[in-house]
Order: C-alpha cells, then sequence, then structure tokens
C-alpha cells in the first residue's frame, strides 16, 4: 500500500483514550525488543515515528498510528521482560488482556518473533490465547536479515511447530532492515481491513 499520511495521535493507557472514529485496527505484539516499533517505521516509510531502542521495554503504553486516514497500526507494550516491575506488569497485562478481548475495531494480530529463536512461553501463551477469543494472527519472523536466507524455512519450521500455527492462520519473514516481507504484510493487513 502507498502510504501517503502516517501520524501518531495517542498513547493510550485505557479505553477512555482509544480513538472513538471507528476506524480498523491491527494490534503488534510479541515479546519486547523483537523489533514492532521498527516494524511500524518500516511499513510506514518513516524512520523514527515509533520509537526503538536497544533497551528492551521501550514502549510501555498503546500507540496508536492512523494510516491514510484509514486504518490504525497499535504498537503494544513488549512482554517477557524482566526488569518491568511487576505492579507495571500487573497493569499493562490488564490493559492489554482488555483490548484484545473487547475492542470491536480490532481486525488482525500481527505477532511478532524473533526468526533466530524457538518461541518462547509467553509467545506461545499469547498466541494459544488470542486463538481462544478467536482473533486471526498473522505471525511475523523478525530481523530476518541476522541469518541466511537459506535458512529461513528451517526457521520458520521450528516457530511454525511450536506455536501450532493454525491453518486459517499465516507467517511471513521480515526485515526492518531491508524491508523484506513489507509488501506481503501490507497485502495481508488490507485483505482483513476491508472485510
Ligand atoms: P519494545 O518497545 O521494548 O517492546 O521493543 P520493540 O519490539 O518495539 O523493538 P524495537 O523496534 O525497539 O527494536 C529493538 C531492537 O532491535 C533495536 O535495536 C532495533 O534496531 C533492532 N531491530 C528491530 N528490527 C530489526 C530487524 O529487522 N533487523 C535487525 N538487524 N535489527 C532489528
Ligand atoms: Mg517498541
Amino acid at each position: 500500500m502507498k502510504v501517503t499520511s502516517a501520524e501518531f495521535v495517542i498513547s493510550a493507557v485505557g479505553p477512555k483514550q482509544y480513538p472513538t472514529d471507528g476506524l480498523p485496527e491491527i494490534a503488534l505484539v510479541g515479546r519486547s525488543n523483537v523489533g514492532k516499533s521498527s516494524l511500524i517505521n518500516k511499513m510506514l516509510n518513516r524512520k523514527a515515528l515509533a520509537r526503538t531502542s536497544s533497551r528492551p521495554g521501550k514502549t510501555q503504553t498503546l500507540n496508536y498510528f492512523r494510516i491514510n486516514h484509514r486504518l490504525y497500526f497499535v504498537d503494544f507494550p513488549g512482554y517477557g521482560y524482566a526488569k518491568v516491575a511487576k505492579s507495571v506488569k500487573q497493569q499493562w497485562g490488564k490493559m492489554i488482556e482488555s483490548y484484545l478481548t473487547d475492542r470491536k475495531e480490532l481486525r488482525l494480530v500481527v505477532q511478532l518473533v524473533d526468526i533466530r529463536h524457538a518461541p518462547s512461553k509467553d509467545d506461545i501463551a499469547m498466541y494459544d490465547w488470542c486463538k481462544q477469543i478467536g482473533l486471526t494472527t498473522v505471525v511475523v519472523a523478525t530481523k530476518g536479515d541476522k541469518i541466511a536466507r537459506g535458512r529461513w524455512q528451517q526457521h520458520l519450521k521450528v516457530i511454525r511447530e511450536q506455536l501450532q500455527l493454525r491453518e486459517t492462520d499465516s507467517m511471513l519473514v521480515f526485515s526492518s532492515e531491508t524491508g523484506q516481507g513489507r509488501d506481503e504484510l501490507w497485502g495481508t493487513i488490507l485483505k482483513y481491513i476491508n472485510t
């Protein structure tokens, strides 16, 4: 998709701050440091609209980005980062849980996993949970540039098996460095916002 406008809208800490214009929403979930904010920037052709950091735990709220006045990307706080205080984690947990369960505008969950590693317990729990509540997921294996292309399939197989990827869900390789997977991911997203 040609991105003609992309703007940061709000860092929301709860439902009262979510947009009210009814545009479809795409949620970006995954463990801390997996590359959620970097992926958003690459999808939008922006260098630093979503803040990224080599220090995990950068994103701590639900950050809304409006694209072409047509849809929102919702950047999530990363899970699985030990150094975040327990009280803060519980607070995010509740916010994320109620967003995923109740948010009518949510059309698709983009779940990021690092292509180099087998999914973590948290990755599996998040995926299972999305399936239980009937959400459609596209699994994005990030940091594709970090391993040779010839080894992608072998790594995808491990991810597919460990997550027990459902037949209705798809998976693709992405790199925020090279743009690998960008067009394919836009294709998937457009399919779900047009229905
Ligand atoms: P939190 O906000 O902490 O949950 O992290 P995040 O998932 O938003 O990760 P972020 O986009 O901030 O990226 C974390 C680190 O990984 C940064 O140093 C990025 O430059 C790096 N990174 C992200 N995507 C890629 C990628 O595709 N390839 C490479 N080589 N590095 C990447
Ligand atoms: Mg982030």
